[in-house]
């Protein structure tokens, strides 16, 4: 069934403030920057990739599953070089969340997948905090940045970027440890040392883990009782435990739910099907996320919208939904009062 979404409601989901804890900067790539930037930097792509936007854009729309997606995506990252690249492509990324009626950004990145192209960790993060910082100055963003690892490279490899990672995560410039790429293969417990490393290093960082996308309940049980993550990314599969559904909710454990990657990847047919009912009955709370909005087809306000068309939601629910993405970022008290309170205010029109 479609809702329809009124002018009244669009206008409502925009103006409501949101909290992004689901994106990958490198996932905000879309073909209009790609190209420009292979041929600035004179970066050959493979013979198989495609040639024009209109067929990138053909690839986008047609992903098979997760592993079809993540094979373009890192071939797409190799465009980026310099440190202006990384800024370019994150600062896109602000203006246009921005535009959406983002206030708060958690925000991942890959660096092994620039490592491994001889991209220094320096240039990386630089590029992406000088675009955070202007989002903070300009745009009264407020932001964080998670370092992601790549699941199907080994622990030993996640291990050594951490280490790369150090001198960033003392000086408060990366705030979380994350984990992504193929779920399936690559099980939570791989990365345990990781995790505990982190833990004991960094007590201060925020953990958490793609789980429970294309991988069962168990993998959001290993992430929370082996990585000892607060938060879990995706965690549609969440639905088939019970009891699982109760430690989310008896914890406040927070889901950052993708709908339009979901769809896009296949996890759902139709985004109508997510939990998102089951999740609020049982007090499980998420947020709503982007993922990969370049690949995906939309930014948050899109999310937002789609998860309106489909589930019709009113004003109090949704103001539901934007109190638990406040009470589940990783910022101070004083900040979450803020955004508490800007979202009363926004709700205070809305209900009558
Ligand atoms: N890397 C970028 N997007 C991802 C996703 N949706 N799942 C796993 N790894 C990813
Ligand atoms: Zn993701």
């Amino acid at each position: 069934m479609i809702h329809t979404v009124t002018p009244e409601m669009h206008q409502f989901l925009h103006e409501l403030p949101k909290c992004e804890h689901h994106v990958h900067l490198e996932g905000t790539l879309g073909p209009e920057l790609l190209f420009p930037l292979a041929a600035r930097n004179n970066i050959q792509l493979p013979d198989h990739f495609p040639k024009t936007v209109d067929d990138l854009q053909y690839k986008y729309d047609n992903f098979k599953d997760l592993q079809d997606f993540l094979d373009l995506y890192y071939v797409g990252m190799s465009v980026l070089i310099t440190e202006d690249d990384f800024f370019e492509l994150a600062w896109a990324y602000f203006r246009k969340a921005h535009a959406d009626g983002l206030h708060h950004a958690e925000t991942f990145f890959d660096p092994q997948g620039h490592l491994e192209r001889g991209i220094d960790m320096e240039t990386v993060v630089k590029g992406f905090r000088k675009a955070c910082d202007k989002a903070e100055a300009e745009l009264g963003i407020t932001t964080k940045l998670i370092m992601c690892l790549l699941r199907h490279l080994p622990a030993q490899d996640g291990l050594d970027t951490i280490a790369l990672a150090k001198p960033y995560y003392e000086q408060g410039l990366i705030h979380g440890l994350g984990l992504d790429s193929s779920e399936k293969p690559f099980p939570p417990e791989l990365f345990k040392e990781c995790y505990e490393h982190m833990a004991k290093h960094h007590p201060e960082v925020l953990l958490t883990a793609h789980a429970g996308e294309e991988g069962g309940p168990d993998y959001i049980h290993n992430s929370l009782d082996l990585l000892k993550v607060t938060r879990i990314d995706h965690g549609v599969n969440s639905i088939k435990d019970p009891q699982l559904i109760k430690r989310l909710a008896d914890n406040q454990t927070m889901l950052s739910l993708c709908p339009m990657s979901n769809l896009k990847l296949r996890v759902v047919q139709d985004i109508a099907e997510l939990p998102i009912k089951e999740w609020i009955e049982a007090g499980v709370p998420f947020s709503i996320n982007s993922d990969d909005p370049a690949y995906f087809g939309g930014y948050i306000l899109d999310n937002y919208l789609a998860v309106q068309s489909k589930f019709g939601l009113d004003v109090p629910t949704w103001k539901l939904i934007a109190q638990n993405g406040v009470k589940g970022s990783h910022i101070s008290q004083s900040r979450k009062d803020e955004l508490l309170q800007r979202i009363e205010e926004v709700c205070s029109k809305y209900i009558f």
